[in-house]
């Protein structure tokens, strides 16, 4: 039987392993003052960080629409006295986000390959089945985008920002020691954010009375929702299946 993450083994990283050490750790802390007390080092560097983010440039811009001219006149009046830009990062933005949950399906993929699914857990069809969704969503965004004369292949800064912080996620999904489990905990994080972010671009959609848009979002919102409704459903039997209260013992469902 291979070793599980949730076999007992040899970890060392609690203070629990060795009582004597401990507490010499933690007299030592307390003789030199450390904590998170705002009068110790948690002030210092707030107020480092303050400075560097007071003379810091932004992490990007967004590009000028690269087809003005070309752009439809009713476009033009329709976005005229707002801020294009600001939808502009969020379409580029959503972008890279379904890009990043197309790779993370594809990632889950491997695991479940590998995985001993529990009763309720996914099948393959239905990790194909989201990440071919995830794959459209960007297909959608890419049109939106060239609908309104944007550059879908610009990184906006919202999309590095996101790129950025699902770095975390990638790494957990292709680390080959990690479960189909722990990736799905990563996967619901990505989904919860999935919906919020669909959410919002509908509303901006509809605010820039782009009901065209707006329509393609909600639909995908719609799947984003049916997504998240899966992922919660097998992490809870996982759980209950890893944690033996499950009423089916596990199979390898296909
Ligand atoms: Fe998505
Ligand atoms: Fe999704």
């Amino acid at each position: 039987m291979p070793t599980k993450p949730t076999d007992i083994g040899t970890n060392r990283t609690g203070i629990a392993t060795s009582p004597i050490d401990s507490q010499r750790t933690i007299k030592a802390a307390k003789a030199a003052g450390a904590g998170p007390s705002p009068a110790h080092n948690g002030h210092a560097l707030e107020v480092e960080r303050i400075a560097r983010s007071r003379d810091a440039g932004p992490v990007g811009t967004v590009p000028p629409p690269a087809t003005v001219k070309g752009m439809a006149k009713t476009l033009v009046e329709r976005l005229q006295g707002h801020k294009p830009t600001v939808f502009i990062d969020k379409l580029g933005e959503r972008l890279a986000f379904e890009r990043t949950g197309t790779r993370l399906y594809e990632a889950l993929l491997a695991k479940f390959e590998v995985a001993e699914v529990h009763a309720g857990g996914p099948t393959r069809a239905e990790l194909e089945k989201i990440r071919d969704d995830e794959h459209r969503h960007v297909g959608i965004l890419r049109d939106a985008m060239l609908h309104i004369g944007a550059d879908p292949t610009a990184m906006t800064p919202g999309a590095d920002v996101v790129g950025v912080a699902g770095l975390g996620w990638i790494q957990v999904l292709t680390d080959p020691r990690t479960t189909l489990t722990q990736c799905l905990d990563v996967i619901l994080i990505a989904e919860l954010a999935d919906g919020d972010g669909w959410m919002l671009l509908t509303s901006l959609a509809d605010a820039l009375d782009f009901d065209d848009l707006s329509k393609q979002f909600q639909a995908a919102l719609v799947e984003e929702e049916e997504h998240l409704m899966l992922v919660r459903g097998w992490i809870a039997a996982a759980l209950l299946g890893q944690a033996g209260v499950a009423p089916t013992p596990p199979v390898r469902s296909v």
